[in-house]
């Protein structure tokens, strides 16, 4: 039997890694096994991926001789960053250089970067239509993964940048569901007036990215932009509350409210949103739902994800 295509999986404990790491081990015939990175391998999370197949090996992002080490025999690297569990853009990039620096010492033959939008190309510092935010950046946990594209292209990696878009999943675990307005009534707030939001759950991520490690060459040297959906925040506000069994309206603030909201990263996700609303047409445009689920044929729906997640939503 030949051998397998190991797979390394940075975050394989989190959304994006625990995805692929699950679509690799539910498809044991098709000729890849994956190798999980965690910081603990004795975590509750990281044993019950080991008892599921996975080889599990201790790594930090930021540590390129650990990265290195755990790349060595692979074929291939999902590397992606965690910005809010440091919100340093500038962690980001050095971590996404480690691991692609990792990439170049082993001679992966593909390597998926989970990458997002640099919006300084689209919205100079200069410009004020959105403040400039920690010195350099106008959404800080886009911008650096973007300018990190240039080092895994520089080093002349087989990499596919994969562009994702905002999880579903956000509605139950980072806090942006609907919430009960002064009025009482529950409403989701999201600055995007009539535009449409790219979304997808977070589960498909890695399903999708396991479609491109198994097409191969296809995508290397590619960017690829996912999403389950696009939808209005009306159209969303629809779908919660047919799923719900209750009304929920659509709060569409201007950005600069959003911005002004206080939560720790309120400002980053306010120029966020206004970069989804203002370039609606380039960035639901690289979201391409069609390519999404040729990839992923489960790819869910908004009311798909709905139908299995409402039940999930806090209601505050
Ligand atoms: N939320 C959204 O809508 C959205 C949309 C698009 C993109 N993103 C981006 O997605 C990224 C986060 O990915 P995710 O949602 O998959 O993350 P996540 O679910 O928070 O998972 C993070 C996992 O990574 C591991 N980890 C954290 N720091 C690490 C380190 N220094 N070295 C090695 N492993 C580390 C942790 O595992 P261990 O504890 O086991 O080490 C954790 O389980 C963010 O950068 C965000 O900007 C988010």
């Amino acid at each position: 039997m030949p051998e397998k295509k190991i797979i390394v999986v940075a975050g394989a404990t989190g959304a994006q890694g625990g995805g692929l790491v699950r679509a690799i081990l539910n498809d044991p015939n098709d000729g890849f096994a994956v190798r999980a990175l965690t910081r603990d391998v004795n975590s509750e999370k990281a044993r019950e991926l080991a008892s599921l197949g996975a080889e599990v090996v201790a790594a930090d992002i930021g540590d390129e001789a650990a990265l290195t080490k755990a790349y060595e025999g692979a074929y291939g690297a999902y590397c992606v960053t965690f910005f809010w569990s440091h919100f340093s853009p500038q962690r980001e990039l050095a971590e996404a250089s480690a691991m692609a620096r990792a990439a170049k010492a082993t001679g992966l033959k593909h390597v998926i970067w989970s990458t997002l939008e640099d919006t300084r190309k689209w919205v100079p510092l200069d410009d004020d239509r959105m403040p400039t935010l920690m010195g350099n950046y106008k959404v800080p946990h886009f911008d650096a993964k973007g300018e990190a594209d240039e080092v895994f292209r520089q080093l002349g990696l087989p990499v596919t940048f994969l562009l994702t878009s905002f999880y579903w999943d956000n509605f139950i675990y980072f806090g942006s569901g609907p919430q009960k307005g002064p009025d009482g009534r529950l409403a989701l707030t999201l600055p995007m007036g009539d535009k449409k939001l790219a979304g997808i759950a977070a589960e498909d991520i890695g399903k999708c990215a396991y479609g491109i490690f198994k097409a191969g060459a296809e995508y290397v040297g590619k960017t690829v932009g996912i999403a389950g959906e696009h939808a209005t925040g009306a159209e969303i506000a629809a779908a919660l509350s047919q799923s719900l069994g209750m009304e929920i309206g659509y709060n569409a603030v201007e950005p600069a409210v959003y911005r002004s909201f206080g939560f720790p990263g309120a400002d980053d996700l306010g120029n966020m949103f206004q970069f989804k609303r203002d370039f609606n047409d380039y960035f639901s445009s690289v979201r391409d739902v069609a390519l999404s689920r040729k990839l992923n044929p489960e790819l869910q729906s908004l009311k798909d994800w709905l139908d299995r997640n409402a039940g999930k939503i806090p209601l505050g």
